[in-house]
């Protein structure tokens, strides 16, 4: 059987296997059964029903952002590189660099114009804004691009991925939204966007939604050896509820990788190139060349963002260089105002088994930036990957990291943060820890977080609330 039929039997055989045993059966076992199931199934108990009892997300917390200031310390040249990579972070990229004298490069294919598009909230470097500049994007300087079902006014930024192609084999790549056809700056371009309803009907489309970059060259200062000795610390409490965990590594020098939904990008500049011809279709330094070849569609000599030879300062280097380096000097959040509650709900965070996953904190090492060394980096995960059960995978594969495993997703800032998980598919909290839940299929084993979320269901609502307060004061 191809992938692809794998996977379509199994989205077909998801729920079925229960209710058909149970017809088989009499009365009394059948009682027993179903009581089973509910007990099995911690999606059943979440809110709106009895056991957690009206608990809620507080929802986005207001106030000044907590996020978007470089780190403390910097010489005045090294905040120098930060305001001139602040300014490229936010600089919309058209075709040919000929409108409002932007930057140039956009496309052929693309999923938004600018890096700051989608790392907007609650400041530049952050994720997905209230209201999605991809609607805008589809139509701007004269493009018709077609807005998928999944794209919404107040829906997520987010990018699609096909797990297999449409003949079976394994893909996972993005497939960018739009086109640059019909744009004012690209005459002749004529290429189609992809089938996203047909892979959608497949049940071959996946999301993600941007992560957050505050405090990324904290993430990139913390050592292999300090991931590997957290992953190695609790080992009984872990064992007994269930929790693995392994980093993810590069396939060439064996260090371990850290950025992205599965941890699979090692670092920000790398990301940085990555997003760069991903995200906007420009080619740089570190990918160089157009992931859409067809002529007619090719406007400019590549790379389209290189080192300007000629210039000086923060101006010498490449856009991918400066990009990096306002990323690198971003500091880590600012927690909004602790109470009573969320102290309580800090301590019921640690003592069900959160913290098992979502690592508080851990120290950086020696960096060549003096305000990045040793300094202690509030992230609230291990940067390890986890199998997070059939309800969460999304059959990706990157680098070692399965279809059902994700990076323990860092919960600093998560205060200010309006859509969770990979494929932003809530924005409710109560609904994020019910989904961490669920029992293993054919495919793929139970989730790792089963017994925390089996624990959190226990808590009383006050208690519940306490933690819901907790995770909002990040
Ligand atoms: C269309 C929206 C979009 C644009 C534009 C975009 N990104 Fe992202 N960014 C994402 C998504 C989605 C992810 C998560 C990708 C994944 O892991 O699958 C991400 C993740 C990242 C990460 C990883 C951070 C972490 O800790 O996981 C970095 C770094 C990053 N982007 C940098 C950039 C830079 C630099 C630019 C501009 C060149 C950019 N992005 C443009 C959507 C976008
Ligand atoms: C086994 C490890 C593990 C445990 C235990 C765990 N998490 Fe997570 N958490 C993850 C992973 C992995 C993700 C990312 C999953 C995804 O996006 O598909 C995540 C995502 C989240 C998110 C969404 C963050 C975002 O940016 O979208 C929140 C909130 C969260 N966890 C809170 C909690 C709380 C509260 C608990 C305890 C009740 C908990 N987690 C227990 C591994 C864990």
């Amino acid at each position: 059987m191809s992938l692809k039929a794998k996977a379509l039997a199994q989205a077909g055989a998801h729920s079925s296997s229960h209710p058909r045993l149970s017809v088989l059966l009499l009365l009394p076992a059948l009682i027993f059964l179903l009581v089973a199931a509910v007990e099995g199934a911690p999606e059943n108990k979440g809110s709106g029903t009895l056991s957690s009892g009206g608990a809620k997300d507080p929802g986005v917390r207001g106030g000044a952002p907590g996020a978007g200031t470089p780190i403390a310390g910097l010489s005045s040249n090294q905040l120098a590189f930060f305001n001139a990579g602040l300014t490229n972070f936010e600089e919309i990229d058209s075709v040919t660099g000929s409108i409002n004298n932007t930057g140039n490069g956009l496309g052929p294919r693309f999923n938004a114009e600018s890096c700051a598009q989608c790392h907007a909230q609650p400041a530049v470097g952050g994720t997905s804004p209230s209201t999605n500049p991809q609607i805008a994007d589809a139509t701007d300087q004269g493009a018709d691009n077609q807005v998928p079902s999944f794209i919404t006014l107040n829906g997520p930024v987010r990018e699609a991925r096909f797990p297999y192609t449409f003949t079976g084999q394994v893909d996972g790549g993005v497939h960018d939204l739009f086109t640059i056809t019909d744009r004012v700056d690209a005459p002749g371009c004529n290429i189609q966007q992809p089938n996203f309803t047909e892979a959608a009907q497949l049940g071959d489309l996946i999301f993600r939604i941007p992560t957050p970059l505050f405090g990324g060259g904290l993430i990139e200062e913390i050592s292999d050896a300090t991931i590997l000795a957290n992953m190695s610390s609790n080992q009984q409490q872990k064992h007994s509820l269930g929790i693995g965990g392994q980093p993810n590594t590069s396939a060439n020098d064996g260090t371990i990788t850290r950025f992205g939904w599965k941890a699979q990008n090692k670092s920000l500049e790398v990301f940085s190139g990555e997003a760069y011809n991903i995200e906007i279709g420009v080619t740089n330094e570190l990918f160089n060349t157009e992931r859409d070849q067809t002529p007619g569609c090719q406007f400019n000599a590549t790379p389209e963002d290189a080192t300007n030879f000629d210039l000086d300062g923060t101006a010498l280097p490449s856009d991918v260089i400066r990009f990096k380096m306002f990323m690198t000097m971003l500091d880590q959040p600012t927690p909004g105002q602790s109470s009573p509650s969320t102290q309580r709900g800090a301590q019921d965070f640690t003592q069900i088994g959160c913290a098992l996953c979502h690592t508080p904190s851990m120290t950086t090492g020696q960096s060549t930036i003096s305000g990045l060394s040793n300094v202690q980096a509030n992230l609230y995960s291990d940067l390890l990957l986890h199998h997070m059960g059939p309800n969460l995978a999304d059959n990706v594969l990157q680098g070692a990291a399965a279809g059902d495993q994700f990076r323990t997703a860092p919960l600093w800032g998560l205060g200010q943060r309006i859509f969770f998980l990979h494929d932003g598919r809530t924005a409710d909290l109560v609904q994020t820890i019910q989904a961490h839940a669920s029992n293993g299929n054919r495919q793929y084993p139970s989730s790792e977080a089963n017994g925390v979320v089996n624990n959190y269901n226990k808590l009383t609502t006050s208690q519940q609330q306490d933690l819901l307060n907790f995770l909002r004061s990040l």
